[in-house]
């Protein structure tokens, strides 16, 4: 027996927060009674609707996709453009990327059919560490790597403090490779911090997702996250991102 609110979330209908309001406001029924009180809890055979439409009751299911670059961070394009979950054809549940990687960046993605999942990771106040490996056009000075670390203004607001280590530079064609630890999520973050200090960043890769990394992975293969790994990124996430 599942609570209800969690089931709807699970089905990818709405975070488990908004599942509770779809509650409250008479909106969700179960076997054709409304219900408006939280407690209540569901088995499988329950049938359950939100606004009239049944809720499909999935497995919850979790994986690790090593993105290519040239691939969009959605479940589909009205431009025809190969989307992440192309990569997910063996698979027959209503999967949806853990928030995104530009269309350029390869790297770690992580995709769910659990709502309530991806809300707690995506969560400002949870964010969980991630770190880039940028390759950047330009060697930026010490001064601006601590520009970096410390918090750089952007057009939406300060950075938070982030962790960069200079990985190499190539002298000749003026380039060098960073790495680069930040907790939020922003939209374009490690590229926009970049080009606030005068370096465009020519690659961009995601490394490590809390403590997941790609080892055995080439771009455009997946594998499902353990349960193990889900318990441990939902506890780093209630525990505050593993800042
Ligand atoms: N920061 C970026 O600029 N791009 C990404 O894809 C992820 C983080």
């Amino acid at each position: 027996m599942e609570r209800l609110q969690k089931v709807i979330a699970h089905a990818g209908i709405a975070s488990r927060r908004k599942a509770e309001q779809l509650i409250l406001q008479g909106k969700v029924k179960v076997n054709g009674k409304v219900v408006t009180e939280l407690g209540v809890k569901v088995g499988p055979q329950d049938k359950v609707e939100v606004d009239g439409i049944p809720v499909e009751r999935e497995e919850p299911v979790y994986y690790l996709l090593y993105k290519p670059r040239g691939v969009i961070s959605s479940v589909k394009d009205d431009k025809g453009r190969k989307v992440v979950t192309d990569f997910f054809k063996d698979v027959d549940k209503r999967i949806y990327p853990i928030g995104r990687l530009d269309y350029d960046t390869s790297g770690i993605l992580l995709l769910t059919n659990d709502g309530d999942f991806a809300n707690l990771l995506m969560h400002p106040r949870y964010e969980i560490e991630k770190v880039y490996i940028a390759k950047v056009k330009g060697i930026p000075t010490r001064e601006q790597l601590k520009q970096l670390e410390k918090g750089i203004m952007l057009e939406d607001g300060m950075t938070a403090p982030a962790k960069v280590k200079m990985l190499s530079i190539n002298k000749q064609k003026q380039t060098a490779i960073i790495e680069i630890r930040i907790h939020e999520g922003r939209n374009r973050q490690v590229r926009r911090m970049f080009e606030a200090i005068g370096c465009k960043v020519m690659k961009l890769k995601r490394e490590r997702y809390a403590f997941l990394d790609l080892k055995g992975l080439n771009p455009g293969d997946y594998r499902e996250l353990t349960p193990h790994e889900v318990k441990q990124l939902r506890a780093l996430a209630l525990s505050g991102g593993g800042k």
